[in-house]
Order: C-alpha cells, then sequence, then structure tokens
C-alpha cells in the first residue's frame, strides 16, 4: 500500500497554467511569461533562492481568482484597478495548501499599486516585494503585442514603465526591469516557445512528499480551484469523490484503491479550469463549438495529471470518467478492457451526482429516475451493469453519502464567499 506520494511541484504547477491560459489564445504562457519576468528581476535584485522559487510559483498562478473569461480579459488592460478581488480570490483559494501558503501571500498583493511607498502596507498588512515584482512582472507582459515582433516594442514598453514608475510601480524595481530590457534574451525568452526550458534551471523547486493526508489537501486545493469558480459547481467534485469512494466500497474495492477513488473525484474536473464559466453557467444549449471546447476538459485533466507521476492510478480514475465501456466516449476511445474497475466507478458517480444534485436553476431527479437513466446506459454498453447494480441496490446509502458531503462543501463555499466578501 502506498503511503507517500512523490509531487514534482513545479511540473504540475506549469501545467495548471497551461490549462488557465488555454481558456483563450489571447493568453497563451501570459501566467508563464509573468512568472519568467518577475524570476529574472528577483534574480537580478538578489533576492534569496528561496524567495525566487516562491515569486515563480505565485506568477505562475496569480490570476487563478479571475474566474471568468470577462475577467481574465480585463486584466490585461495596463491601467487595470480592480483587480483586488480576484487577486483576494486567489489567495484564499491556494493558502489552505501549505506548500503553497507563502506563494499564496503573494498573490493576495499583486495588484496594489506603489504609490510613493504608500503601497508598502494595504488594509494594515505588509505588502511583500514579491507582490511588487509580480504586479510589474504582469504588467510588462501585458504590453508586449503578441502579434508584433517584441525587439521592436521594448523602447515603447519601457517608456511606458518608467512614466508610471513611483506611482504604479517601486522605482527600485524599474531600475532592476531597465538593465534587464537592454538585454535581447530577455525579451526573446519571454515571447519564446521553449518558455518551459528557462524555469528548468533557475528553479530549484524539491519534489515534495505527501502522505495520504496531505494528498488530500492538495487535491481540495484542486477542487476549490476546479469548483468555486462558479455557483453552478461549487459542490460538484465533493458528491463525485464521496460516491466513487461509497461504490468502491461496495465493490470491495480495497482501502488504498477507495482512497485513491476519493482523491480522483476532487480532481477529475481539473480541466474545466480551460473552459470559460460563460458556457459552463450558459443555461440554453450549447453551441457545437461550445460543446466541443467542453469536451475537451477531460484531455485536459489527463495531460496535467501526467506531470504526476505517483497519480498515474488517480489519473486514470478521474480522466477516464466521459470514456464509455463501447468505445463512444471521449478523449480516448477507449474500451472495456482498458479501463480499470475505478474509471468505470467514478464515470458512473459521475452521472449519479450530475443528475441527483441541486443545481441553482433546477431541483435535482429522483433516484427512481435517475436509477432508469443508468440502467439504460449500462443496457447500451455504455456504463458497467455490475456497479449499476450495485446503485441500484444501495441507491438511498449512496445518495445519503453525497447529499452529506455536498451540504458539508456548501457550507465551505459559503465561507470562502465571506472571506472574499
Ligand atoms: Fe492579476
Ligand atoms: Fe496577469
Ligand atoms: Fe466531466
Amino acid at each position: 500500500m502506498k503511503h507517500q506520494y512523490r509531487l514534482k511541484l513545479f511540473d504540475f504547477l506549469s501545467c495548471l497554467s497551461d490549462i488557465l491560459d488555454w481558456i483563450s489564445p489571447m493568453l497563451n504562457d501570459h501566467h508563464k511569461q509573468v512568472a519568467l519576468i518577475a524570476l529574472r528581476i528577483a534574480d537580478a535584485l538578489d533576492l534569496p533562492i528561496v524567495q525566487q522559487n516562491e515569486i515563480v510559483c505565485a506568477g505562475i498562478l496569480h490570476d487563478i481568482g479571475a474566474i471568468s473569461l470577462a475577467e481574465r480579459m480585463e486584466t490585461l488592460k495596463f491601467e487595470y484597478t480592480t483587480g483586488q478581488t480576484h487577486a483576494e480570490i486567489g489567495y484564499h483559494l491556494i493558502k489552505i495548501f501549505e506548500p503553497m501558503r507563502k506563494a499564496a501571500e503573494l498573490i493576495r498583493f499583486h495588484h496594489v499599486f506603489w504609490d510613493q511607498g504608500q503601497g508598502r502596507i494595504h488594509k494594515g498588512m505588509q505588502v511583500p516585494i514579491g507582490s511588487r515584482i509580480l504586479e510589474l512582472a504582469d504588467r510588462v507582459a501585458l504590453l508586449i503585442d503578441r502579434k508584433k515582433v517584441v525587439l521592436s516594442q521594448t523602447d515603447g514598453i519601457k517608456a511606458r514603465i518608467a512614466e508610471a514608475s513611483g506611482s504604479m510601480f517601486e522605482p527600485q524595481l524599474v531600475d532592476a526591469f531597465m538593465v534587464l530590457a537592454e538585454k535581447e534574451y530577455f525579451w526573446l525568452d519571454i515571447v519564446s516557445p521553449l518558455i518551459n526550458r528557462q524555469f528548468k534551471g533557475n528553479v530549484r523547486l524539491d519534489t515534495i512528499y505527501l502522505n495520504k493526508a496531505e494528498l488530500l489537501s492538495f487535491a481540495s486545493l484542486i477542487r476549490r480551484m476546479i469548483d468555486f469558480r462558479s455557483p453552478f459547481t461549487a459542490t460538484h467534485s465533493s458528491g463525485v469523490s464521496a460516491t466513487a469512494e461509497h461504490i468502491g466500497k461496495l465493490a470491495s474495492m480495497d482501502e488504498n484503491e477507495c482512497f485513491e477513488l476519493k482523491v480522483a473525484g476532487y480532481l477529475h474536473d481539473l480541466g474545466k479550469l480551460a473552459i470559460p464559466t460563460e458556457i459552463l453557467e450558459k443555461s440554453g444549449k450549447l453551441t457545437d463549438d461550445e460543446f466541443n471546447q467542453m469536451r475537451a476538459h477531460t484531455f485536459y485533466t489527463f495531460r496535467a495529471l501526467e506531470a504526476i507521476e505517483d497519480l498515474t492510478m488517480i489519473n486514470q480514475y478521474g480522466s477516464y470518467h466521459h470514456e464509455r465501456l463501447d468505445g463512444s466516449g471521449y478523449p480516448f476511445k477507449l474500451e472495456r478492457r482498458q479501463l480499470p474497475l475505478g474509471s468505470r466507478v467514478l464515470a458512473v458517480a459521475d452521472i449519479f451526482t450530475g443528475l441527483t444534485e441541486n443545481r441553482p436553476y433546477r431541483k435535482g431527479m429522483s433516484n427512481e429516475q435517475t436509477i432508469l437513466i443508468l440502467c439504460k446506459m449500462a443496457e447500451n454498453n455504455k456504463l458497467d451493469k455490475e456497479i449499476v447494480e450495485l446503485v441500484k441496490k444501495h441507491h438511498e446509502e449512496i445518495n445519503q453519502v453525497r447529499i452529506k458531503a455536498q451540504e458539508n462543501s456548501r457550507i465551505e463555499y459559503q465561507v470562502f464567499l465571506e472571506n472574499i466578501g
């Protein structure tokens, strides 16, 4: 039985940032660009390596709290001043995972202006230098016009930054930036498709080892990032997780497998981070394009979790939840023999939860109706018959477990909403 999970934190964060930026081609690599610019400035200032690492971790997720596509696009404006909300949301999402605590604090203040030194303190709290570096890096990144040759733009960008020195940006940071900005490589790396490589040699984030409780707290962090984007999904992953774990027990899966089902339930919709909330929350029918965008989510989940070797099984449980036994699912068109038991359980748990849970615009379906749909799908060789039989037999207790998990998660969501005001 596995007691420890190896997590190469940087590799994973880097995938996560890709997913965040896949939401629009306009945002491609934005998080990585900010992380790299911030790293270069921190290095130029001779900040200790530990601090540089924290700055990179924060940079690579800094806009995680900007939830809709509209909001993400808004953050691309140079004079953007309403950024405190998404910075605060990002902080509250991330702070619960201990190894990211410092990064969360940097994210919290990444839109506080220097304001001739007044910006050292924000709402009675000390603003760390890392936040100010991120603020500058963010603005430099968005001044680059992606359609034009980068080296033809550097003078213009330097002028815009110099103008705002003292008001938006701390002057000593602007000075460090100006020295870097003379060097062509600084700019070429930022827009290079090989940007990933620049972190390899410079970011010394140790591999961390997580015991089961810690892995669960990590998965919870991801769950909150996914679910708390919208009141429509706020408790969904908690419901899927509890349902899958319980069905796993009924199917006599061992303790470790059931634990991994629980974690997989938290992570299964990770790829939805790449889907605009405008689509997630659309009440009418999705257009073909929107539906196809939506269908990509499990692919993204798979590619992100792939970065963590020790999560191979959890990844298969989670990412295959839209595969169907007859090979008609997506994105891999796997068939029954290629789908581990845990994946077949999670597929059923996802549908069971999706149908029975209440949504802001509709009440959940009754158990009876839900079972009818599941049985039909099992008959058509979409879902595993034996698992559906188990659900049919134990639907009441399974539903109680689901309701309880989603109630707890609803309370957690309320507290989160209160925290961010
Ligand atoms: Fe931001
Ligand atoms: Fe940003
Ligand atoms: Fe899904």
